[in-house]
């Protein structure tokens, strides 16, 4: 085999054979296949795509690459979430001790934020004391006695897609579906759940801006699952505003608390809701309760053990940023636009997300919203407050700020999107 024809196949659009694809990810993975014609081979793929026999291989080649993790020994069923990521998506956070509360094992592999959307292990990181890294064991042991565990994955759990994503980030070949659906997939079957469900966002604020996209990369994930023995279903959501009122690294922990506690953001809580009731369906746990389990506290309890467990305290006040500027509303009347994107990467200019991989980010800088979508608001009064450590970076986050929102006549008749778009088993 040799890599020049793989790449020659796909160039000229045709289909790659089992043994290529098989032998190209582990060549690669070895470093037999230099990282120059690997990024060759995923810019044909982004512009000749693959079909569904090849996007299967790919993602078994990669699960082949790693080890293989096993919660059999558990006496619940496993369930499993994936958000293609958001700002101000917060919701790992409350889902995993309430999917826990109602009786399934929710076994969270998390990543770090990059760019603009914020990453769940810096969020929970705010949490003095709290640990990421935690060994197969340890992973483990938490989730058998608190029922939920949130933590980054291993490096033996799919190696060559961490390999592949990271040249991926800089060729300019993210955004290909068959290599998004694969890198996803390989990671979350090689981890074991019995059940997933995948948050695919869509709007502004996410990867896929279109709900075509959107649809198609969640059908590709689903059979991708389904076909793995894996139950599999997608939800996919808007992500044209931010969820919630905050987005930040401490800040998105306050929120999430609050809404452990019975209250917090309707769409966060709408959000939370939705997916727990398709995690317990598809783990086949019957007779549960979400919306009850947030109520009287169950799922508080859990989220509890679980931030101890993993080494945190869950009573011990989140860092604040040192400094506040509040953006005030530039007319009156009724906000119909507040855009997410531009608020995900004014919180990363703020400090709460990192250009590079190695970068550190800021516990409590972000922002918090005082209005959404629907409000009404008066001139003058504010709108947000951005948050830092670093003063300076001010004028650079409220640069991406500029034109992030619209205020409209009041009395204008607006309707707000409706949080899940659509439905794909
Ligand atoms: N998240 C992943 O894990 N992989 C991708 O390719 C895109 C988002």
């Amino acid at each position: 085999m040799d890599v020049i024809s793989v790449i020659r196949t796909k160039r000229d659009r045709g289909e790659l054979s089992p043994e290529q694809i098989d032998w190209v990810i582990d060549a690669y993975t070895r470093g037999v296949v230099a990282d120059e014609q690997m990024s060759a081979l995923a810019m044909a793929i982004l512009l000749n795509g693959m079909n569904r026999a090849e996007i299967a291989r790919w993602t078994a080649a990669m699960i082949a690459s790693g080890e293989r993790m096993d919660f059999s020994s558990l006496s619940r069923p496993t369930a499993d979430k994936h958000s293609t990521g958001g700002v101000g998506d917060k919701i790992t956070l409350p889902l995993a001790p309430l999917v826990a509360a109602c009786g399934a094992a929710v076994p969270q592999l998390s990543g770090r934020g990059l760019g603009h959307t914020g990453g769940t292990l810096d969020k929970l990181e705010s949490i003095p004391g709290w640990r990421a890294l935690l060994s197969n064991e340890e992973m483990l042991n938490v989730l058998d006695t608190t029922g939920a565990v949130i933590c980054a994955a291993g490096d033996g759990l799919a190696p060559a897609d961490k390999k592949l994503y990271a040249l991926r980030d800089v060729t300019g070949t993210v955004e290909a579906i068959p290599l998004i659906a694969s890198s996803i997939m390989s990671k979350k079957i090689a981890e074991g759940t019995g059940s997933l469900v995948l948050d695919v966002k869509v709007g502004s604020g996410a990867f896929m801006k279109n709900i075509e996209d959107a649809r198609e990369l969640a059908r590709t994930m689903v059979g991708l699952g389904t076909d793995s023995g894996v139950k599999t279903v997608a939800l996919l959501t808007d992500m044209s505003t931010p969820l919630g009122l905050t987005a930040g690294n401490a800040l998105e922990v306050r929120e999430s608390v609050e809404v452990l506690a019975g209250g917090g953001p309707a769409d966060v809580v709408e959000l939370t809701i939705a997916l727990a009731r398709e995690m317990l369906d598809a783990a086949g746990v019957k007779d549960a309760d979400p919306a009850k389990a947030l109520a009287d506290g169950s799922a508080m309890d859990v989220w509890r053990r679980m931030i101890a467990a993993q080494g945190g305290d869950p009573d011990a006040k989140l860092p604040v940023a040192r400094e506040q500027h509040v953006v005030t509303a530039s007319a009156s009347g009724v906000l119909t636009r507040l855009d997410a994107y531009g608020v995900g990467v004014a919180a990363w200019r703020l400090g709460a997300g990192r250009a590079r991989k190695e970068d550190p980010v800021q516990a409590g800088a972000g922002i918090e919203l005082h209005a959404k979508p629907g409000d009404s608001v008066v001139a003058g009064q504010p709108l947000m407050t951005l948050h830092t450590d670093t003063p300076e970076k001010f004028e650079y986050a409220l640069a991406s700020l500029e034109g992030v929102y619209d205020v409209a006549a009041a009395g204008t008749d607006f309707t707000a999107a409706p949080i899940v778009l659509d439905r794909i088993a």
